[in-house]
Order: structure tokens, then C-alpha cells, then sequence
């Protein structure tokens, strides 16, 4: 019933990543919230196969040892000051035969399917060009904060091709087709104060600073709710497109039920009737 990844098991300890070189991403966790940054800056953060895989790497080992290592949300960001992702790698899509396009693309898929499947937030922080994959990345997350000077986009139809991350469909479910449509036919460029107009965006702030400071403090709330409350909630929301009302709301009712006797439940009710703070 919900989106359907095959996760591989992962021995790797989460903490590893933060000291280890991964080439083509960083991540690091403070405070129970994980960064984890696009770090290609030479080329725009733009996706190729190195980033996708690392990208499944982090994504795999966080989905197994989230519980134990305390990591409660995600801030994804691009390194520099230009570019969140400028896309997919053009030079290294160029030469490839339908096979390696097949193994991208599906790899590119699987990347966002896992980031919509892992049981906590991830907010997207758009520090400037997200165009094609990078527009794609950023509808995987959960929201989307952008600063003033963020670019959104589908170019691919001015490279003869199509949105193969996602794009044509996440689109048109977050925004509506009419305007996705024209979005992705044209290739325009999207500014953020028009992407947070057509529902794109949900904040728009004055730089990278702003920004990021925004999402701490959006996951600062969400940290003092239920984990499991949040987690649930996400995974309905998601499955929510895939489904008729009739399938959603069967879907809706036994995430509801089943965090009914929950220890989470049980502090959160406790305490409201105890007139104190939940201590989740
Ligand atoms: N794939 C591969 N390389 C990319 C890239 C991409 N999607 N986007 C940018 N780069 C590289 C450039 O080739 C350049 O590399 P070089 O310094 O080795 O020549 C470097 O990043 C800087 O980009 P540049 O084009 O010089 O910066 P700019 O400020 O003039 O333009 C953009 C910025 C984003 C408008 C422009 O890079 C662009 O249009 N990129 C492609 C966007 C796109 O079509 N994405 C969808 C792909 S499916």
C-alpha cells in the first residue's frame, strides 16, 4: 500500500558519514537534525551517478539505524552560494546509450522514492539554481524553503528530453497540471516568489543565512512533537496521491489506530490532561 522501496540492509554506522569522505555530498548531525549538503560546487551540485549512489548509501543506512542513532529530520542544501543542484550531469548524460539512461534514471528515481519513504522530515533549503533534478530533489522532500534569489525549472524538453526524475509527475501534484504543464513544455526558469505563488515553495527568506535558520527553528517544533506521530503522518501524507479517498482513508485510519496505546500517546494525552509539557 505505501511507496514501495527496496531498501538493501546497511551495516554502516550513520555517525561514520560524518567523518568519513564521501566525494560528492556532506553530511553531518548536531542536535538530533542531519545536514546534508550537494558538495559539487565547480558544477553547480549538479547530479551524477557518484552523487545519486552516495545519496542511496546515506539514505539506506539512515532508514536502518534512525531509531538508534537519534537523527529526527533532514536540512538539504546545495554548497556555494549559486546553486541547490543545477540538474542532472548533462556531460555525463550526453554519451549514454538507453541502457545507462535506464540504470540513471532509475537510479535517480529510487534516490527520491527512499527520501519520501524515510520516517522523518526532510525540508529542502533552494540556495539558488534547482533545475531539473535539482527541482525534482527538492519536490522529494517534504517542504520547500527557498531564498530570494532561488531558480526552479524543467529544462530537460531544451535538451531534447524529459523531467526522469520525477519531475512529470510530482509536478502536477504539487502545483496542478495546467501550470506544470506550461512549466515543463516551456522550460522556463521559476522565480522563488513565484514558486512560493503557485504553491511550489512554502517560504521564502532573504539569503542562505535565513534560510537555514528557518528550518531549525520549523524543526525545533517539530522535534517536540511525537517522532512516531510525525513519522506516520508523513508516510499517510505521502501514500495519499498513489490512492482513491476510499484506500487513503483506510490507510489514514490504521496509522491512526495503530499509535493508539503508544508510550508517545500516552505522554502526549498524560501530559495535556496534567497541564505540563510532553516529555517525548
Ligand atoms: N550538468 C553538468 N554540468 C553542469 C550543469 C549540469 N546540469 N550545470 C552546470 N554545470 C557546470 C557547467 O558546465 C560549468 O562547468 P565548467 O566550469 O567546467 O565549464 C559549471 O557547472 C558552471 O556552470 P556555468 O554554466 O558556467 O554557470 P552559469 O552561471 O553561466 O549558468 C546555469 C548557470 C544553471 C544557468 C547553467 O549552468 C545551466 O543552464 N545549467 C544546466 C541546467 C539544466 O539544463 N539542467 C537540467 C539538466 S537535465
Amino acid at each position: 500500500m505505501f511507496p514501495q522501496v527496496e531498501w538493501e540492509e546497511s551495516q554502516v554506522e550513520v555517525f561514520m558519514f560524518i567523518s568519513s569522505a564521501f566525494e560528492t555530498i556532506k553530511f553531518e548531525v548536531k542536535n538530533d537534525l542531519g545536514y546534508l549538503i550537494i558538495n559539487r560546487e565547480e558544477k553547480l551540485n549538479a547530479l551524477n551517478s557518484t552523487v545519486l549512489s552516495e545519496l542511496k548509501e546515506l539514505f539506506e543506512a539512515l532508514h536502518n539505524k534512525i531509531k538508534e542513532e537519534k537523527v529526527r529530520g533532514l536540512i538539504l542544501t546545495g554548497s556555494g552560494d549559486k546553486a541547490f543542484i543545477a540538474g542532472a550531469d548533462i556531460s555525463e548524460m550526453k554519451d549514454m546509450n538507453k541502457e545507462q539512461a535506464r540504470k540513471f534514471g532509475e537510479l535517480g528515481q529510487q534516490v527520491t522514492l527512499m527520501m519520501e519513504s524515510l520516517p522523518i522530515p526532510i525540508i529542502a533549503c533552494v540556495n539558488g539554481y534547482a533545475l531539473g533534478g535539482g527541482t525534482e530533489i527538492a519536490m522529494a522532500c517534504d517542504f520547500i524553503f527557498a531564498q530570494e534569489s532561488a531558480v526552479f525549472g524543467q529544462p530537460e524538453v531544451k535538451l531534447g528530453l524529459i523531467p526522469g526524475f520525477g519531475g512529470t509527475q510530482r509536478l502536477a501534484k504539487l502545483i496542478g497540471r495546467g501550470r506544470a504543464k506550461e512549466i515543463i513544455y516551456t522550460g522556463r526558469n521559476v522565480s522563488a516568489e513565484e514558486a512560493k505563488r503557485i504553491g511550489l515553495v512554502i517560504e521564502v527568506f532573504k539569503d542562505k543565512e535565513e534560510m537555514l535558520l528557518g528550518a531549525k527553528k520549523t524543526f525545533s517544533k517539530i522535534m517536540k512533537v511525537g517522532s512516531n506521530a510525525v513519522g506516520n503522518s508523513k508516510k499517510v501524507m505521502n501514500v495519499a496521491n498513489d490512492l482513491t479517498i476510499k484506500e487513503g482513508l483506510n490507510a489514514e485510519l490504521s496509522s491512526f489506530i495503530d499509535l493508539f496505546g503508544s508510550e508517545e500517546m500516552r505522554e502526549g494525552t498524560t501530559a495535556f490532561l496534567e497541564k505540563r509539557p510532553p516529555n517525548f
